[in-house]
């Protein structure tokens, strides 16, 4: 599927490249002033936590975001003692109207220049479109796009000005091709693409980088675990936190647009766009049609979730409209 392919020349030696490295001398242009952080939204576990852990290692100061009861304490804890820099957490439910404006709100009272923002926290499932709830759509909705574009547009002001800011949002390898059984979230992730491309292209000249990082399978929880399992991906393609991580932050800071960690993965974007449409589908049907029932989403979450509803009177109009219309 060709539908979107940004800066192909420029990216196309860094995406068969493995050894992307941002050297010390190099990095210097990028330092972290004192007061500057980066924000890390789903920094309690997976992916979000080590992105964050490799931008304390490179030195810049702290913020994370998560649900409450995740143990983002002590995560902030352990990244302050590991690696000397000032770190701050707020639990917050992103998912939730007004959660991307409390999460700005905390840092304009607490005076966090924010000169990184890494989009990370997201939700994915392994299971028909049709056995989802319409709160589970929601609620994936609202975390992998609402809250991703909302935080985004709330800290675009400070973003500017900074001397030089990174936008990272988290998309997948499914953000190039739409799944069965993984309808909504092959969707939303190829949301968090195009919108991320887009926004490169609206702030290349304002001093804001803007990437979107596209993993595969990455275990990070038992869920993701279990799903990689049961769609039998190749073992060879499966792959750490901690790498994807510094694969991440290093291209990020480089300024690349496109992060496919991993050789083996980058062959497979590659390969998808150059095979006849029918071929890709015939491969997506083979991979992900006809699984079992999912059970790793919101409601079988282990944190308590509240998952956002529509307003009474908006439900009760679309069934109104629902039954009128038949
Ligand atoms: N793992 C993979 O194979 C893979 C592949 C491609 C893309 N990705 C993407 O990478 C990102 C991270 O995934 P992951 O595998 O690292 O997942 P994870 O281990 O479940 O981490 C997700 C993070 O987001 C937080 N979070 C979830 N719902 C939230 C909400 N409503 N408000 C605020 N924070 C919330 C989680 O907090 P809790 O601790 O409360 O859960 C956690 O910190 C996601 O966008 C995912 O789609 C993952």
């Amino acid at each position: 599927m060709n539908q979107l392919n940004p800066d192909t020349k420029n990216s196309r030696k860094a995406i068969w490249s493995e050894s992307i490295h941002v050297t010390a001398d190099e990095f210097l242009a990028d330092q972290p002033t004192a007061d500057s952080y980066a924000l890390v939204t789903g920094g309690s576990s997976g992916i979000g936590k080590a992105i964050a852990r490799e931008l304390a290692r490179h030195g810049f100061n702290v913020l994370l975001v998560a649900l409450p009861e995740t143990g983002l304490e002590a995560v902030a804890e352990s990244i302050r003692n590991e690696f000397g820099v000032k770190v701050d957490y707020l639990n917050c439910n992103l998912a939730v109207a007004d959660g991307p404006e409390k999460v700005y709100h905390w840092c304009r009272l607490n005076y966090y220049a924010v000169n990184i923002l890494v989009n990370n926290a997201g939700l994915g499932h392994l299971c028909s479109f049709e056995s989802l709830s319409h709160d589970q759509i929601h609620y994936m909705m609202a975390l992998n796009n609402e809250a991703l574009v909302m935080l985004t547009h709330q800290f675009m002001h400070m973003l500017k000005n900074q001397p030089k800011s990174y936008v990272l949002n988290v998309g997948s390898l499914a953000s190039f091709e739409p799944m069965p059984n993984k309808a909504i979230y092959a969707a939303t992730k190829s949301f968090v693409y195009s919108f991320s491309w887009a926004l490169r292209m609206e702030l290349e000249d304002e001093g804001i980088s803007v990437s979107c990082l596209c993993p595969s399978g990455v275990l990070t929880n038992q869920q993701v675990q279990q799903r990689t399992e049961r769609i039998s991906i190749s073992k060879s393609f499966q792959m750490d936190a901690e790498t994807v991580a510094r694969k991440a932050v290093n291209c990020m800071l480089k300024g690349q647009f496109r992060i496919i960690p991993g050789w083996q993965n980058r062959f497979v974007y590659r390969l998808e766009q150059v095979l006849p449409e029918e071929a890709v589908k015939w491969l997506m049907k083979k991979l992900f049609k006809k699984l079992p029932p999912d059970t790793s989403l919101p409601g079988a979450h282990p944190h308590p979730l509240e998952i956002p509803t529509l307003p009474k009177d908006k439900h009760q109009s679309l069934v109104e409209e629902e039954a009128l219309t038949g």
